[in-house]
């Protein structure tokens, strides 16, 4: 895509999540569903703090709360109204922090309005997050400086952005060694016509930028990080109307983790890893990625995924034992692990309906903010 028309597919985009959005119920689309059931407890009950207005302006796909982020410092790429923010400013605790940063001013008037709202439902003596105007392609124009970041999330943005890989070098960049990206996006399973990617309704509605999943590998590899390592994937169907320059294309909406390893990452050769059970709120497991989950008993994995847990905030969490001499070491095969579909496909998820953007669930009024319907509907987010 020309410079032009990506400054063109920005200034569409700003005015379809400036004006013509006015509430996630304008969104014609219902993707954004996970179930209630899946949702930490801690995620849904600060989800319960939050301010109507913020949540009326939730256009994510996916929930974007990774482990062990007391103390983190985060930040969020196209924060919108800042829902992924606060929620993540209760679960940092008064000595994290998160920045949001989004291009689109009404977005960000909405984020900074709730700023002190949220550091009060909390009880912190000062806010922790911060919200600023400007694009993701340049976080050094907003201030933020190289190795300075321990988390980076998002929320169905990147498929946004004509340049994916400047926002992934830009997020290495700033993240600290051993920091992760942790994002859900919408993903395809082909290469899009040209007459789909310029097909505007289809880019604003999260469709038609969605990148093909195996090329997320190669920028992961182009930029020099570890991954991408699937967390969760579900199908998504585009509105038959909309179809047509799609062809047969198919969508899913997925989460992926991916890691900026140590400069010198040569040491791992393989290693046998267990859970010592101390996150709070995972005891008994904790699910790295859909192929890797960790227990008390230990597992061999690889020696990439040995480097990226020995050097990562989950090193305390985990023991890692050296290999018996002979011991076989698995290599991972990214392009089998990281297939979305596969994924779907072995789990016999079934299609929802429309883009990543989606209409929130009705919400009971609380005394405090306001309730997700996730214990009628079986939707753990007000998004869906
Ligand atoms: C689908 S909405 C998601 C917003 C938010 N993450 C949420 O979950 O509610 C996409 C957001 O990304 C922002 N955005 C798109 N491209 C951007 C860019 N290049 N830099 C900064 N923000 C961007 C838009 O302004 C919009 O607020």
């Amino acid at each position: 895509m020309s410079s032009e028309n990506a400054d063109q597919v920005k200034e569409s985009v700003k005015d379809y999540y400036g004006k013509t959005l006015k509430t996630s119920d304008d969104l014609k689309t219902s993707a954004c569903k996970f179930e209630g059931k899946k949702m930490p407890p801690a995620v849904r009950s600060a989800l319960k703090l939050i301010h109507e207005e913020v949540s009326s302006k939730f256009y994510g796909c996916g929930l974007v709360a990774p482990e062990s982020l007391e103390g983190m410092k985060i930040l969020d790429l196209g924060s919108g109204s800042g829902q992924d923010c606060f929620v993540l400013s209760k679960l940092v605790g008064e000595n994290g922090h998160v920045t949001g940063v989004d291009m689109t001013k009404e977005q960000v008037d909405v984020a900074n309005k709730y700023v002190e709202y949220h550091a009060e439902q909390f009880g912190y003596s000062k806010p922790n997050t911060d919200f600023k105007l400007g694009e993701m392609e340049r976080l050094s124009d907003l201030g933020i400086q190289e190795n300075s970041i321990d988390i980076i999330i998002s929320n169905c943005v990147v498929n946004l952005t004509a340049d994916k890989a400047v926002v992934l070098k830009q997020a290495y960049r700033v993240l600290k060694d051993g920091g992760e990206v942790y994002f859900s996006d919408v993903y395809t399973d082909t290469n899009l016509s040209e007459e789909a990617r310029k097909d505007e309704v289809l880019w604003g509605k999260c469709i038609s930028g969605a990148l093909h999943w195996k090329e997320l590998i190669e920028l992961c590899k182009e930029v020099g990080f570890s991954g991408p390592y699937l967390v969760i994937s579900r199908p998504l169907d585009v509105d038959p109307k909309l179809r047509k320059p799609l062809g047969d294309a198919q969508f899913v909406s997925a989460t992926y983790r991916l890691f900026k390893p140590p400069c010198d990452k040569s040491t791992d050769t393989g290693s046998n890893v267990s859970y010592k059970g101390s996150m709070v709120e995972n005891p008994e497991e904790f699910k790295f990625d859909v192929h890797n989950t960790l227990t008390k008993t230990p597992k061999i994995v690889s020696a990439e995924l040995a480097t990226v847990l020995r050097f990562s905030r989950f090193a305390k969490h985990l023991d890692f034992q050296p290999l018996e001499p002979g011991t076989t070491v698995p290599t991972d095969d990214v392009y089998s692990n990281a297939d979305p579909f596969a994924y779907c496909a072995a789990n016999n998820l079934a299609k929802t309906s429309g883009s990543c953007c989606a209409k929130p669930a009705k919400q009971e009024k609380t005394g405090c903010g306001s309730k997700p319907a996730e214990e009628k509907n079986g939707c753990g987010s007000k998004c869906c």
